[in-house]
């Protein structure tokens, strides 16, 4: 009879194979009680442990109500399967204590039909190669739980998860906060729905660079910063503190609400656009005034700014420039200040001054803390706004 029965399973291997299992009906399943190992149903993965049918190797399985079966946990190997069903080639085993060898070798020969699972990996996950072996990884989307019993799908930015567990999409740099897929830094970042990920806004912090790139044209930079306040009794105290935060490359400058955008004489394109809050244009590839002829750069701010004389709109559109104002929709210079042929204001005469603010235009300098003509021979013409000389008119 036993003759017979090897020679039907050479020839017709599947079919034996479905006789073997409906001929040993005794087995028993998960938690049922036993007395010797063959109690328990193997071709689930199941071995007798202390009067118990449990998982031959509980620490890599874990056993699944659905799937009927001991699969392989993630993070754990899975060299000999193949995506839910054994291979027929785990002799090799490689950490193998005498119990666990023998039940492979017993698991293997007896082959499993994939229907009664075997051992794959958990559900949601997949056994693939990684640095020349084989582990159970969670599939695309989904995340293990901290024993790699559960592979579950992930929560996206805004949706709901549990704070305890390590939920949210990390991929998308979001953390659970409240109840919440959210950016980790709050005001500091925004959620960018094209690339799907959390970024960090210029100014922002961005202390865990991986999960908190920052806006375009910006780096995340980290610097010392010294601190320091006095005490009651007036003593010193200075600490030093790490800060990390996206700051805008050089070239582009920052905008109110913390993007980084081409600063003056940048290049720029279509897809590279010039900081319009600074009122800069793509001009021939580079980021300039919008309008040359009544437009210049302030050197301070990088901001295009309106020349004297030029219509002006005080609530949009480059402000005037420096010492001069929007009155009646035009720039004007400030009481004070005269205009030179730049259309800038500069001190007018007797104003007090610091070094280089007079109207050298009108041949004026600082003189004595007053702007004054820069030659005490020649005067101040107050119809023409400028110094004038003297030496003909009196020789007259
Ligand atoms: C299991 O399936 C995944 C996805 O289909 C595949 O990438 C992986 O290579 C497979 N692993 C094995 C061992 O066949
Ligand atoms: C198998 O395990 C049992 C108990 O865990 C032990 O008593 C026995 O010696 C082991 N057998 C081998 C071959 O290692
Ligand atoms: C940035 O975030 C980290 C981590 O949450 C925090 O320790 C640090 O104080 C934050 N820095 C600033 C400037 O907000
Ligand atoms: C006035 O001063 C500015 C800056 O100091 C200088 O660039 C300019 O040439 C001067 N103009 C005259 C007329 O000297």
């Amino acid at each position: 009879m036993h003759r017979v029965l090897v020679i039907s399973l050479l020839t017709f291997s599947t079919f034996i194979f479905i006789i073997d299992i409906s001929s040993t009906l005794a087995i028993k399943s998960y938690g049922d009680s036993c007395n010797k190992r063959k109690d328990c149903d193997s071709s689930a993965g199941l071995t007798c442990l202390k009067n118990s049918c449990q998982c031959s190797r509980p620490e890599s399985n874990v056993y699944s109500e659905s799937a009927k079966a001991c699969l392989i946990r993630i993070g754990r190997r899975c060299d000999e399967v193949k995506n839910g069903t054994t291979s027929s080639s785990s002799s090799s085993s490689s950490d193998a204590d005498g119990n666990t060898t023998e039940f492979q070798h017993e698991s293997s020969t007896t082959a499993q039909p994939s229907s009664s699972g075997g051992l794959g990996c958990i559900e949601n996950a997949d056994c693939k190669k990684l640095r020349a072996r084989h582990w159970c990884q969670c599939r695309e989307n989904f995340i293990p739980n901290a024993e790699g019993t559960e592979c579950r799908s992930m929560a996206k930015y805004g949706e709901f998860c549990d704070e305890n567990e390590d939920q949210c999409d990390r991929l998308s740099g979001t953390v659970c906060l409240d109840g919440n897929c959210q950016c980790p830094f709050a005001d500091h970042q925004y959620f960018d729905q094209y690339e799907g990920i959390c970024k960090s806004f210029a100014g922002g912090n961005c202390s865990i660079p991986k999960m908190s790139p920052c806006v375009p044209n910006a780096e995340c930079v980290s610097a010392q910063v010294r601190m320091g306040y006095t005490t009651e009794k007036g003593i010193k105290k200075i600490h030093t503190k790490t800060v990390t935060q996206c700051l805008c490359k050089s070239g582009y400058s920052q905008t109110s609400n913390g993007f980084c955008f081409g600063a003056y004489m940048t290049s720029c394109s279509s897809k590279q656009p010039c900081s319009s809050e600074d009122h800069l244009a793509c001009v021939d590839g580079k980021c300039k005034c919008r309008n040359p002829l009544h437009e210049m750069v302030d050197e301070n701010t990088g901001s295009c700014m309106a020349l004297v004389g030029t219509v002006c709109d005080s609530r949009r559109g480059p402000r005037c420039v420096e010492n001069a104002e929007c009155i009646d929709g035009h720039c004007e210079c400030n009481g004070g200040y005269s205009i030179t042929p730049k259309k800038t204001c500069l001190l007018d005469y007797k104003e007090p001054c610091t070094p280089n603010s007079c109207n050298n235009y009108s041949g004026l300098a600082c003189i004595k803390g007053k702007c004054d003509c820069f030659d005490s021979y020649l005067l101040y013409d107050v119809s023409t706004k400028a110094c004038v000389g003297v030496s003909s008119s009196s020789d007259e």
